[in-house]
């Protein structure tokens, strides 16, 4: 299997690195849009070359989104486009219900197919059985610590300084919609949760920081007629970048084992 890479920072490295050991896996492609942080770490990697186009697309089995919001945004529908296979971390980009809709009608039309790993959060299997029989109701708590969310947009517009706050305070509480706009890069979750239980006006997410907090949790709750779920998620952040959970990384390398091993097990 060929793989192309878009985004070689924590999420992009851990896959690249576990993909280099996997027998199935022939070559790696990465773009990144900043090569000089990435060259050393893919001359470590036998399989591994780094591009500055996207040509090399027309010849892998499978494209990995782990960039950016933006960057879903371009890729997705050029691979899509191809044929190819996609698996994307930047979830939030399909918040944009036109671009879904381009994206699921380029799926049908060509064949490929969009794949998106269950990242951060636990729970998303039984969300999406539950949904077959209808949902009532859904919800997202993320907790996170100040380092998760420092350099958040929205937050330093309201003149919030997240290592100042003292006690656990909501940050946020509305729609997947506003939460990920407002939060690009942290609750990437919601736009999973969302996708699989009631939509993004319907599931609701609260944000809350925790000056103590160690861990980014994620609480999931949903409730239909199947009963209730209340999964928990607490998630180690890597030590690069606080607002990615370890967890993220790990499910992206599951997805890439299921897809090459063809063996769909709790799906
Ligand atoms: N689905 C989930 O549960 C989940 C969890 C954590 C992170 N994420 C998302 O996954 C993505 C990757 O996370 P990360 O922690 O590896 O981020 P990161 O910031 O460590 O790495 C992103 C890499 O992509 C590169 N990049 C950004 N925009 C690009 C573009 N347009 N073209 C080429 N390269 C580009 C950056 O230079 C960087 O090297 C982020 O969007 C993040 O929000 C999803």
């Amino acid at each position: 299997m060929k793989v192309f890479l878009l985004g070689c920072g924590n999420i992009g490295r851990f896959l690249a690195k576990a993909a280099q050991d996997m027998d199935e896996v022939e070559e790696i492609i990465i773009n990144d849009n900043h090569p000089e942080f990435i060259i050393d770490f893919i001359s470590s990697l036998t399989k591994a070359c780094l591009v500055d186009s996207f040509e090399l697309i027309d010849d892998v089995d499978l494209v990995v989104e782990a960039a950016s919001q933006e960057a879903a945004r371009m890729i997705l529908p050029m691979a899509l486009s191809k044929g190819k296979d996609i698996m994307v971390l930047s979830v939030g980009a399909l918040v944009d219900d036109d671009f879904r809709e381009e994206c699921r009608r380029l799926s049908k039309e060509n064949g490929g197919r969009i794949m998106i790993p269950s990242g951060a959060l636990c729970g998303g299997d039984g969300l999406r059985s539950a949904a077959v029989a209808g949902l009532n109701e859904v919800e997202l708590i993320s907790t996170k610590g100040p380092k998760s969310l420092k350099g958040v947009k929205y937050l330093e517009d309201k003149g919030i300084d997240v290592e100042a706050i003292e006690t656990k305070t909501v940050l946020f509480r509305g729609s997947a919609r506003e939460a990920v706009r407002l939060f690009p890069k942290n609750v990437n979750v919601s736009a999973t949760v969302s996708l699989l239980g009631v939509g993004f006006d319907r599931t609701m997410v609260t944000v809350i920081l925790d000056p103590e907090a160690k861990d980014n949790s994620h609480e999931l709750i949903a409730h239909g007629d199947f009963g209730t779920i209340h999964a928990k998620t607490s998630n180690r952040p890597f030590p690069e970048n606080p607002a990615t959970s370890y967890l993220a990384a790990l499910s992206a390398v599951s997805a890439l084992r299921r897809i090459i091993s063809n063996e769909w097990i709790g799906i």
